[in-house]
């Protein structure tokens, strides 16, 4: 098959979530992208595509990337860029497609600001023949100078850049949603809200679908519902505490902040319902589950039941003017401590029921740096580990785990059941990472 040389330029930020961004939406279009010279370090990657439209179709939900450019050259500078652009193959026919259109040049710089002036800068392209006018508003064509530069030092920016590219912008990335989605602004928020940069980069890489539905089955406010239904699922939450679900009236609730993104559509419901006693029909097939279950730090991880079931014995059979107790509205159910790894191990195990083939789980973990307690990842048979993304705070850090449901017949390695070092993440966060 044909192939063309394309630029994709990413943000240098969560750079453990990047390339776990990029296989997941290629995936998602069924590109098969040669990741063999992708670099963590850098903001680069060159890769071959079949075509515009699949280029763009891969980058367009991107967050973690920038944009991505049809590839003319590369060089230490701008004599060598030169150089390079016009010994490539298709330099010829590049310049005469879009000879007559009309264009303007855009300068990206990484790391860096140049002195250089750039008028005289585009000025050097003459040999391009763009015949076309400049049209700085609408433009047929934009082409970039991507500039990277390496800091003097943490504190002095470099004004020479040490590497440059050039393009011609094939597609720009959905970052722009990360201001759209910004907690800042949202109507419906609390302390549990997730940013929106990894929130809608975790719905990248859990490969939410348009029309698929999405649970979160840890709700709270709705970080990742919002971010589900931006990609075009139809969306569910739960949530134990009925004060997140309910919210703070009708215009700060987990609906109105669908309407304010103008994806009230994509809302199906939301209900107060505890996990591990779930609702949700059974034979519902789920595309994605996507969520942050609780740590346990504010307070520790409860469930429905009875701490003590003794003292419970008979309380049913209570009555209140002439109705069972607990049918009444206000009332309120007994609820017992239950640890992290069995609520883990029920979400595995939820996930390998109520997803369908090929879905995904995706849920954030949070582990300790504080000892050299190795962090053990929930495993279960049905499910593929995909990605184990890490960000790191000052003295913890979280992960993004990401598993493929891929049916009984996997039997892919399992640890349901054992206690693993996540289990006492609320003692060790409060004894020792919390200085
Ligand atoms: C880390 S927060 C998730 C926050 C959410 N991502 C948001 O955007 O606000 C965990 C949530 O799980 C809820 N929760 C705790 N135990 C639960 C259970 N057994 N079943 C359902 N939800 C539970 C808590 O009330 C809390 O809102």
């Amino acid at each position: 098959m044909m192939s063309k040389k394309y630029l994709v330029y990413m943000a240098h930020v969560n750079v453990n979530f990047r390339r776990a961004e990029l296989e997941s939406l290629a995936d998602l279009c069924g590109l098969d992208i040669d990741f063999s010279t992708y670099n963590e370090e850098s903001p680069f990657f060159v890769v071959d595509l079949p075509d515009d439209t699949q280029a763009s179709k891969w980058i367009k939900r991107s967050v973690l990337s920038k944009a991505i450019y049809e590839y003319w050259g590369e060089g230490k500078n701008l004599e060598e860029l030169h150089e390079s652009i016009k010994s490539q193959p298709f330099h010829e026919h590049y310049k005469q497609l879009y000879r007559q259109d009309s264009f303007k040049f855009e300068f990206e710089t990484y790391r860096g600001s140049a002195k250089a002036n750039r008028v005289e800068q585009i000025e050097t392209f003459v040999y391009l023949g763009f015949q076309g006018k400049i049209d700085m508003k609408k433009p047929d064509q934009i082409y970039a100078i991507v500039e990277e530069y390496k800091p003097v030092s943490d504190n002095v920016g470099s004004t020479v850049p040490e590497k440059m590219f050039f393009g011609r912008l094939v597609q720009r990335s959905d970052r722009h949603a990360m201001e759209v989605y910004d907690l800042k602004k949202r109507p419906y928020k609390g302390t549990t809200s997730f940013e929106a940069e990894l929130s809608l980069a975790s719905a990248n890489i859990a490969q939410v679908k348009p029309g698929s539905i999405m649970y979160d089955p840890f709700a709270g406010t709705g970080s990742f519902l919002s971010a589900g239904g931006h990609y075009g699922a139809l969306v569910i939450g739960s949530d134990i505490d009925g004060r997140m679900i309910r919210g703070k009236g009708a215009a700060h609730n987990i609906s109105s902040n669908f309407k304010y993104y103008g994806d009230s559509i994509q809302f199906l419901d939301v209900l107060t319902m505890d996990f591990t006693h779930n609702a949700l029909r059974s034979n519902l097939k789920i595309d994605t589950i996507l969520c942050d279950p609780p740590y346990g730090i504010r307070e520790g991880i409860k469930v429905l039941g009875a701490k003590d079931p003794e003292k419970y014995i008979g309380k049913e059979e209570v009555e209140i003017h002439g109705k069972k107790s607990y049918l009444h509205r206000d009332y309120i159910p007994a609820k017992k401590p239950y640890s992290l790894d069995n609520l883990l191990d029920d979400l595995l195990q939820y996930a390998s029921e109520g997803l369908a083939i090929g879905g995904r789980l995706a849920f954030w973990m949070p582990t300790a740096n504080d000892e050299n307690v190795e962090t053990v990842i929930p495993l279960h048979s049905c499910l593929e580990l995909k990605y184990n993304c890490v960000q790191e705070f000052h003295k913890w850090s979280r992960r993004l785990l990401v598993y493929e449901n891929k049916g009984p017949d996997f039997k892919g390695e399992d640890n349901t059941g054992i206690k693993r070092a996540v289990s006492n993440f609320r003692d060790r966060y409060f004894a020792n990472f919390n200085k």
